[in-house]
């Protein structure tokens, strides 16, 4: 487990080696040929055959399998989010019971704990396979014997000082399910990490529309007004450790780039909130400047606008960071001038 000093900033990211996850598998003994090949069967399942989709969870083999590919690499997609957030609301966070639901082998509650260095006061794993809360609860365990950990096939309960997390869940249930736990749970955060595509967003910015009617939105958009954007996700660009980069070559897989729609939304407060602007789309890089299009706050609403920021504003590690950056990244700027329908901007200290 590694600690990345130069992307730390409240913590991590934690890149889990497959040697250190292996220990804790349902099967620790399947072979990598056996695990690529489930892995690439699985795979289509999540895109093409998706009738089929549930088959992937209900055998020792296959939760193993998803468990060695998907948990070191969905790990560091939280990391993200939560860097996006301010300390008193990590704070906040930490001390919560989490529940997470749609928990697979367990990767977002170990994901959860192993970025805030504690197990957050309690755990409550949801998922309607078996064999996937066998997997959460191995997992967890092996590596926070202390874990105050529930598990269970479904959870409607209402919790109100929780914090409701979905991991490539709603994709699965559909947000009519996703919106019905949240009325019912009440909780005080409702987070989400799904695939980052097109159609997958029209669903989720419906949802989005009815949770901001109790909920202020803490990433990625500027305040709680109509979301103006076609398709809005974000780009994780990432590295994993040597063994999971081998699995990931194996079968085929890029895991370092990794899209998916990110949000967090925090009950609604007498003060309303608004953030800064956040990229939603990288465009160009060319000589003299970088291109991305932007949500922004103008007049008090969300709106989408291509961004100019000219080279010759940053320093050589600003520029190199932009050449690297991720896409869902928070900036400030001003205004310049307009040029081409295209708004040149300077950039200034994030609030
Ligand atoms: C793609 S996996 C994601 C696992 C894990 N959260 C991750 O991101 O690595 C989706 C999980 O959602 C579970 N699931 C699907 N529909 C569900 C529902 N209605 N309630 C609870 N879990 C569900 C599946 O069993 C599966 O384990």
């Amino acid at each position: 487990m590694q600690k990345d000093n130069q992307t730390q900033r409240a913590f991590g990211p934690f890149v889990l080696s497959l040697e250190e996850i292996h220990p804790h598998l349902l099967n620790p003994n399947l072979k990598e040929t056996d695990v690529v090949r489930l892995i690439h069967e699985m795979s289509t399942k999540f895109t093409v055959k998706r009738d089929q989709i549930a088959d992937y969870v209900q055998d020792d083999d296959h939760v193993s399998a998803y468990a060695s590919l998907y948990l070191p690499t969905n790990i560091p997609k939280l990391h993200f989010l939560l860097n996006k957030l301010p300390d008193e609301v990590l704070n906040d966070l930490s001390s919560r019971p989490f529940i997470d639901v749609g928990c697979g082998p367990g990767t977002f509650s170990l994901g959860w704990s192993l970025l805030f260095e504690k197990t957050p006061s309690e755990v409550i794993a949801v998922d309607t396979s078996r064999k996937m809360l066998e997997q959460t609860t191995k997992m967890l365990k092996g590596f926070f014997p202390d874990v105050k950990l529930r598990t269970e096939s479904k959870y409607h309960q209402k919790n109100t000082d929780s914090v409701l997390f979905f991991g490539h869940s709603i994709n699965e249930m559909g947000t009519y399910k996703a919106q019905d736990l949240i009325m019912s749970i009440d909780p005080e955060y409702v987070i989400w990490i799904e695939p980052g595509t097109s159609e997958l967003f029209k669903e989720l910015k419906k949802l989005r529309a009815n949770v901001l009617e109790h909920y202020d939105v803490l990433y990625p958009c500027p305040n709680a007004t109509a979301c103006p954007s076609e398709w809005c996700h974000q780009v994780l660009r990432t590295g994993h450790e040597l063994d999971v980069e081998r699995l990931s070559q194996l079968a085929s897989l890029d895991r370092k780039i990794l899209p998916m729609a990110a949000h967090i939304y925090r009950k609604k407060r007498a003060q309303p909130l608004s953030n800064d602007a956040t990229t939603i789309r990288y465009i160009n890089e060319t000589k003299f400047s970088f291109e991305y299009e932007v949500c922004y706050l103008e007049n008090g609403v969300n709106t989408n606008a291509v961004i100019e920021i000219q080279k010759k504003q940053l320093s050589k590690a600003q520029e190199k960071a932009f050449k690297n950056a991720d896409v869902g990244e928070k900036i400030s700027f001003s205004v310049e001038k307009i040029v081409q329908n295209k708004l040149r901007v300077r950039l200034e200290e994030e609030k």
